[in-house]
Order: structure tokens, then sequence, then C-alpha cells
């Protein structure tokens, strides 16, 4: 696996310091609150697990499945549910963790679906931000580290389903898509 990335962006360490960050700016903002995360399978779960143990108020967690993409690197414009989430969000705080804001195609059905079930608020959380590829407008309410138009894999992220298990954050070697 470590021989197919060319390099790393963002060490261990740095990800850690970034993911610290948000979730003490959503312990303030959310105090006295009904604060529900949700982790949008899978890229997200890497994240969401670290993100909730640096959120030092009381939460609760759910999650679902959409599927845009299919093994390439590209959006495929095509957002499917998979697994619906388990809570009835009336009266809920809602914040939906991502792990990459890029099109922005999955995130904007997510939240106007959700919307539709009259939950008392909802935010956006992406731990990594490329809006140079922005096709539709969606801005995250926090969002960690912004990333140049590069495809990224690691820590959650993948490329073909692979790759989610690096502890950090890499661009992998252009034969590896030609493989
Ligand atoms: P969007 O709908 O285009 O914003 O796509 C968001 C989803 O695409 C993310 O949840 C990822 O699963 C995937 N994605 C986008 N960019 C990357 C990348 O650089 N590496 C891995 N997955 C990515
Ligand atoms: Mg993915």
């Amino acid at each position: 696996m470590e021989q197919d990335i060319a390099r790393v962006l963002y060490s261990e360490e740095y990800l850690r310091e970034a993911v610290q960050k948000i979730g003490k700016q959503i312990s303030e903002d959310y105090k006295g609150k009904n604060l529900l995360m949700v982790s949008v399978l899978k890229g997200s779960v890497v994240f969401m697990a670290d993100l909730m143990r640096a959120v030092t108020i009381p939460c609760s967690i759910d999650f679902m499945s959409v599927s845009s993409y299919g093994s390439g690197t590209k959006t495929s414009g095509v957002v499917r549910i998979l697994k619906d989430l388990d809570n009835d969000l009336n009266g809920k705080d809602l914040l939906l963790v991502e792990d990459i804001l890029d099109s922005g195609m999955t995130l904007s059905y997510i939240r106007e679906m959700l919307q539709q079930r009259n939950p008392s608020s909802i935010r956006l959380c992406t731990l990594f931000d490329k809006p140079e590829r922005r096709s539709v407008d969606i801005q995250a309410d926090y969002s960690g580290i912004c990333v140049p138009d590069e495809f990224i894999v690691g820590y959650g992220l993948d490329y073909d389903e692979k790759y989610r298990n690096l502890p950090y954050v890499g661009v992998l070697k252009p034969e590896v898509y030609t493989k």
C-alpha cells in the first residue's frame, strides 16, 4: 500500500491538530443543543471516529450511506441512498460529517433531503475542502483543510475502495490509476 503513494500531503500529526480544532469549535457552538452527528459512509468514518472524541459535549451519532462515485476519480452526478438514518430528526441539531467537499453534489442532495424531516438545524462539517471543483452552491460551516485539485487518499478516503486505512493523506503514483 505504502509503495503506491507518490507523496504524503498531510501527516497523522497534522490531521490530529485539524480535527481537534474543529471538535473544539463544535463543542462551543453546540452547548445546550441537541447535537446529532451524522457520518456519511464510508469516507468520513475515520474522521467521524476522531472528531466525536474531540467533541466534549453530549451528542448522539448516526450513519447514512450514499453512492455518488463509481470506481473512478470523477463524479457521476448520481446520488443513491444505500442506507438511511435510524434517528428521527425532529428537534435535532444535525451536523453532517463528510470526508471531502468536492463538487458538492453529494452533500447538497443529502442536506435537501434531510431538511424535509424537520430537524431544528442542519450544518455541514467536512475535513477536506476542494473549493475549486464546486459545481453547486454549497459551503461547509466547519471545514478543516483546504486541498488543491488533486485526488487524495487515506484517512478514510479511497481510490477504488482501497487506501482508506492509511493513517495519513497522500497522492497516488500515476501508474496506480492505469493498473
Ligand atoms: P462531491 O459530491 O463531488 O462533493 O463528492 C464527495 C465525495 O467524493 C466524497 O465523499 C468522496 O467519497 C469522493 N471524493 C471526492 N474527491 C475525492 C478525493 O480526492 N479522494 C477520494 N475521494 C474523493
Ligand atoms: Mg468515496
